[in-house]
């Protein structure tokens, strides 16, 4: 069977990409007739008969004109020798963090180079981006030879350059060869034109290349979960892609990050059951025991996998905004989604020479830096060089929404020496002696909002129905666990990511627990619901402000207006309306809010006879 070659391209605006690949894709006849006969008339009217290659890849530069975002395009060729797939990404500067995802999936990176301009800095970036991400092996094409003459010498001097730039890069391969992408020079055959280059031309040279892959090393079974499918109450599945390695049933798997163990029951690819599943596979697994898993987490045999709260990254900083030092972003790192903070940058990477530097003033768009990041909760991650997926990460600007860099992990800082130890008695053990399914109904709303009377109704509803349940409410709270905390956006945070974590005890220990907090911002919400998992259910407030007002017997409104009271939600605090609550209320009568609750909630909290 013929092997595949995945080949990232990479150019500055103009220097010739499209043409290359174009003529890649013509000289392979991989056109279409009407693409072919398409291009042979676009290309009589617009450059006198002479073929336009770029105008294959026009699409890209349509989508950009449209203001669509654009990712990586995949084409696809064959030849007698070889599978291709080029991975092509637009060469704006703008577009730097789709050329990192390119990176990431790609065997070998072509560069190219205008003879006429020399390496330029954005080509450097290039060449530094490709190597954090892994690759390996280069070639570097130094194009528009013929505008040039043919030029030995000139050639020569870009060599040199080029060659001298690599040394600071650990890399397998480096290959630099003159063409034209217009003219077709050494790109099928060798050229008559360069007498002087004797070497392979970039077609042969791409078909017999090998290759340093090298993801062999890590044979273990490594499953990030994307998703738990719970069609019916008998069946509890497990989805995702297969990151490496295989597995059987009846082998031994552990989750990550709690560490408890089972065995693999039934494993389907689509709707098919198998025995077994590989790398690069989309599989739904079951085990032979309730244990705790949720999305985000991993599946796995390999104790190598670290949990961790802490690392060190290597980040190309994409956002147009700066660094924020302390700063929530959304993490996203396998499958897993949470926050984190950066707590310290380590230095910056100069692309000119890859020296590394801690003297600068800011962070900007297409910067490289080294920094130690500090996690919410635990995530289970490896090195980048051990396993892509579970060592690279994106983090995301909670406010815009962009992407605010790519990276990869360099470090693990492992979490003290901590292990998850296994309890007899599981969660499920515990909720059939209580007779009922644990949930967390989870309160938001504005200070005098009805959110504890409400609360409070509820849990009395729920007892004398014969439940048992657990009520934290905002104000007790702070006067004992949470006494060390403010009103500030970090301590509400922290407020509400320790609440989540004694809700998700009280739902292990069988209880149904309802909880009255502001937790004003959706970052608060989507972090309980995230440590939650399932179990949440949001009920929002929605009483207006001025009747919050009129209801607030302690007098904090009236200090806040007047200045006493700093970040009083609502006043001098911002409060987030959510989303997506599972129910929104208007508190006109307390008693039946908490009716209301108790129906939607019935379904989940009873075991079925
Ligand atoms: S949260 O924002 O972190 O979720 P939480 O629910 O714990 O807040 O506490 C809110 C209660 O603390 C309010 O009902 C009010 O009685 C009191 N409080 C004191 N200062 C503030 C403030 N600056 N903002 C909001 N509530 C405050």
């Amino acid at each position: 069977m013929k092997d595949q070659l995945k080949i990232l391209t990479c150019g500055s605006v103009d220097d010739g990409k499209s043409t290359l690949i174009g003529h890649l894709l013509y000289d392979s006849k991989l056109l279409y007739v009407d693409q072919e006969k398409t291009l042979e008339l676009d290309s009589k009217i617009q450059n006198n008969n002479e073929l336009d290659y770029s105008l294959l890849l026009d699409g890209l530069d349509e989508e950009r004109e449209q203001g669509i975002t654009i990712d990586v395009s995949y084409r696809y060729f064959n030849t007698n020798k070889r599978n291709f797939i080029v991975l092509d990404t637009p060469g704006h500067e703008e577009y730097t963090k789709n050329m990192a995802v390119g990176a990431s999936q790609a065997d070998l990176a072509i560069l190219l180079v205008d003879v006429s301009k020399g390496l330029l800095p954005q080509t450097k970036r290039h060449i530094n981006i490709c190597s954090m991400m892994g690759i390996k092996d280069y070639v570097v094409v130094i194009n528009k030879m013929d505008l040039i003459n043919y030029n030995k010498n000139k050639f020569n001097d870009i060599k040199k350059q080029i060659k001298e730039f690599f040394g600071n890069f650990l890399y397998s391969s480096l290959k630099i060869i003159p063409i034209s992408a217009t003219k077709g020079d050494n790109i099928m055959h060798l050229s008559k034109n360069m007498t002087w280059y004797k070497e392979q031309p970039l077609m042969p040279y791409l078909e017999t290349i090998k290759i340093t892959k090298n993801e062999a090393h890590n044979k273990k079974f490594i499953f990030p979960v994307q998703r738990v499918s719970r069609p019916n109450q008998f069946f509890r599945g497990f989805q995702g892609n297969v990151s490496s390695g295989k597995i059987k049933i009846g082998d031994s798997v552990f989750c990550l990050p709690s560490r408890e163990e089972a065995k693999v029951q039934e494993l389907y690819k689509l709707d098919k059951k198998v025995d077994s599943i590989s790398i690069g596979q989309p599989s739904t697994i079951t085990l032979d025991r309730e244990i705790d898993v949720s999305r985000g987490c991993v599946l796995t045999n390999d104790t190598n996998i670290c949990v961790t709260n802490n690392i060190n990254a290597t980040l190309l900083w994409t956002d147009i905004e700066e660094v924020k030092i302390n700063q929530a972003y959304y993490l996203v790192v396998g499958t897993k989604n949470t926050l984190c903070y950066i707590k310290k940058i380590n230095y910056k990477i100069d692309i000119n020479d890859n020296s590394k530097s801690d003297k600068f003033n800011n962070v900007y768009r297409n910067d490289i830096i080294n920094c130690d990041i500090e996690v919410l909760e635990k995530i289970s991650v490896t090195q980048f060089e051990y396993n892509k997926e579970l060592g690279s990460l994106i983090l995301i600007n909670r406010l815009t929404n962009s992407t605010s860099c790519c990276g990869i992990i360099k470090r693990i800082n492992k979490s003290e020496s901590l292990f998850y130890q296994s309890t007899t008695i599981t969660p499920g053990d515990r909720q059939k002696l209580l007779y009922q399914k644990p949930i967390t109904i989870w309160f938001t709303g504005l200070s005098c909002s009805g959110k504890s009377t409400i609360a409070n109704e509820l849990d009395r509803i729920l007892n004398i129905n014969g439940y048992h349940t657990m009520l934290l409410d905002g104000d007790n709270i702070r006067f004992g666990l949470n006494k060390d905390l403010s009103f500030s956006e970090d301590d509400r945070i922290e407020n509400i990511r320790r609440i989540a974590e004694v809700s998700k005890l009280m739902n292990d220990a069988g209880l149904i627990c309802i909880t009255s907090f502001i937790s004003p911002l959706e970052i608060n919400r989507s972090m309980a619901k995230q440590i939650i998992g399932d179990n949440f259910v949001l009920v929002y407030i929605n009483t207006p402000i001025e009747e919050c007002i009129k209801r607030d017997k302690k007098g904090l409104y009236k200090r806040a207006y007047n200045g006493e009271i700093s970040n009083f939600t609502g006043v001098n605090s911002p409060f987030e309306i959510p989303e997506n609550p599972n129910i929104i209320l208007d508190n006109k009568n307390y008693i039946e809010c908490a009716e209301k609750i108790y129906n939607y909630i019935l379904e989940r909290i009873e075991i079925c006879k």
